[in-house]
């Protein structure tokens, strides 16, 4: 199945196996700041293991529950093997869903590094080198990524590098359902019950846009969701007050997900280009 080294010298892509369950669990979901993109609850230990425990059921080449078999599809883990070959570190993961929600021949695509390895590049290099894999060896049509509005820039530089056009929004709740809204809201209010005083102020504009984006979801409401964000601080004042305010203000006028398209057909006309 598909592997390759990378050209940047020391890293390797290969297919997620069920021993990566540790890494993930460490090194994705066990950093708030790699997590708090994604949609899952990564406010314990349990619920970080059970994150990556379900990825890997889901996308790992030796778990009977993944599309490996029949689609030739799963995820990647990108390794650091710069210490060798025996003493590789997981640093990364690229991911592709069958969902049944989209077209026919269509998959959702997932990623997420360690973030001493970002803007390095290393996102950009996997994402064209499964891109490749993707067109040219599975009959898939087109890819479909999501990412939640206002707060990941970085991820939607990457996907309109790869030629990734905006087709509209998806409500995280027809998505997920409410239950994993639950777990997302969670997440939020636990980054904001401990932010240090220094990055207090950055979290809590992120905390409040996503919990805005969730009230326009109907998960609860605008002053609902500004109480609750104030009930994580220690001493609010007129400016935390402020600033959570026009924050949830900001995420209710931009809810849910910014749905983004990779066709088959647009990615071989580029790599002609190129
Ligand atoms: C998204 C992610 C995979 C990107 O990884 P990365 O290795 O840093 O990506 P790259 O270095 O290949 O590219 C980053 C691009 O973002 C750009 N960028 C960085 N910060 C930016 C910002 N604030 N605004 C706009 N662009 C920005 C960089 O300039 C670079 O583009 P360039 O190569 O054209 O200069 C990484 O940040 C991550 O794992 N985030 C957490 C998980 C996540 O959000 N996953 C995606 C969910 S949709």
């Amino acid at each position: 199945m598909f592997s390759t080294d990378l050209k940047t010298p020391g890293f390797r892509l290969r297919p997620l196996e069920l021993r990566d369950i540790e890494a993930l669990t460490n090194v994705i979901f066990g950093d708030p700041d790699v997590a708090k993109t994604l949609a899952h609850d990564a406010s314990t230990a349990e619920s970080r293991r059970k994150c990556a425990a379900v990825w890997c059921e889901r996308h790992a080449i030796d778990s009977p529950q993944s599309n490996w078999t029949q689609r030739r599809l799963g995820a990647w883990a990108l390794v650091d093997e710069a210490a060798g070959k025996s003493a590789e570190r997981l640093i990364g993961i690229r991911g592709f869903n069958v969902d049944k929600n989209l077209p026919e021949n269509c998959v959702g695509t997932f990623i997420a590094l360690a973030k001493s390895h970002w803007q390095r590049g290393l996102a950009s290099e996997i994402t064209r080198l499964l891109l490749d894999y993707v067109f040219h060896e599975t009959d898939t049509k087109a890819v479909y990524t999501e990412i939640w509005p206002l707060l990941n820039p970085r991820s939607e530089a990457v996907q309109r590098k790869m030629g990734y056009e905006l087709v509209g929004r998806h409500s995280v709740r027809e998505a997920h359902g409410e239950d994993r809204m639950r777990d997302i809201a969670k997440f939020e209010l636990w980054r904001a019950s401990c932010a240090s005083e220094s990055e207090l102020a950055p979290v809590l504009r992120e905390v409040s846009v996503k919990m805005g984006q969730l009230a326009a979801e109907r998960l609860h409401s605008q002053e609902e969701a500004v109480d609750l964000i104030l009930g994580q601080i220690a001493v609010p004042n007129q400016t935390v007050d402020e600033l959570v305010q026009g924050n949830v203000q900001l995420g209710f006028d931009n809810p849910a997900w910014l749905e983004f398209r990779l066709n088959r057909s647009d990615w071989l006309h580029r790599q002609q280009l190129r």
